[in-house]
Parts: structure tokens; sequence; C-alpha cells
């Protein structure tokens, strides 16, 4: 068995708690980088509004239009995060993966989600709406 003398030891013990704390710090300093970042918003003018149908759907959003109201939610299945779509015949949005319904107010309705949708933030302004995905 090969000996290892006391001042290798020391060292590598320092070199072993010195790389474990550069990794910790960089890793503290990458979260709270990342939970600075602001959301990402999306603007939709007055008149790409009127043109809407009571269903849009964009890459990241689902958007209901009620006369002068809207309903925003996630794409994201509260599952595990598939990219819902709309079943116009059933009137419900559905996910592809496991096949979770929501209504069109995001309830719930069936499959293994559980949960509503989960409602995105906006703010409607004269000029058009400002979403935060
Ligand atoms: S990811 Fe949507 S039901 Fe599983």
């Amino acid at each position: 068995m090969m000996k290892i003398s006391e001042e290798k030891r020391k060292f590598l013990k320092i070199l072993f708690y010195g790389g474990a704390g550069i990794f910790l710090y960089a890793s503290i300093k990458n979260l709270i980088y990342l939970s600075k970042l602001p959301p990402k918003k999306i603007f939709i003018s007055k008149e790409e509004l009127k043109k809407l149908q009571e269903i849009y759907i964009k890459d990241d959003f689902l958007l209901v239009k009620k006369e002068n109201s809207y309903k925003i939610f996630s794409r994201k299945c509260p599952h595990l995060g598939c990219k819902l779509n709309y079943h116009s015949e059933k009137k419900v949005f559905l996910c592809p993966c496991h096949q979770s319904t929501f209504d069109l107010e995001g309830n719930y309705l069936s499959g293994p989600a559980k949960k509503n949708l989960f409602s995105l933030h906006f703010k409607e302004n004269s000029q058009g709406l400002e979403i935060e995905v």
C-alpha cells in the first residue's frame, strides 16, 4: 500500500475543499443571476387583438378572448410541461403527451395533470396587451 505523507495529505485536503468552495460559489452566483432575469414580454397590438378568434395559441401561451376580456395561460401542461393544443370539437385544451384536458377557464378536467392551468400576468393599455411569459 502506498503511503501518503502528512504534507501531501494536507495539500490534497486544501485542493479538495478549495475546489468544492469554488464550485459552490459559482453555482450560487449562477442561481442568483438566473432568478433575476426579467420575464419575456410579448406584445399584441389592438389591431391584432380585434382580428383574433376566441382561441389564440402561440408558442408560449394560450389566449382566450371573450367579448373584450382575456384569459391568458401558459401553454405548458402542469403535469410534465408538454405544449397544450386546442381541441375545437370538444372545446378543451388537450395535452398531446398524456391527454390531460382543461376547459377554457383553465380548469383541470381530466388526466394525470390534476392542476389548473397557470395564468400569465398581462397588462392591457390603449395600444394592446403586454404578456409576461
Ligand atoms: S404532460 Fe400533459 S398530461 Fe402529462
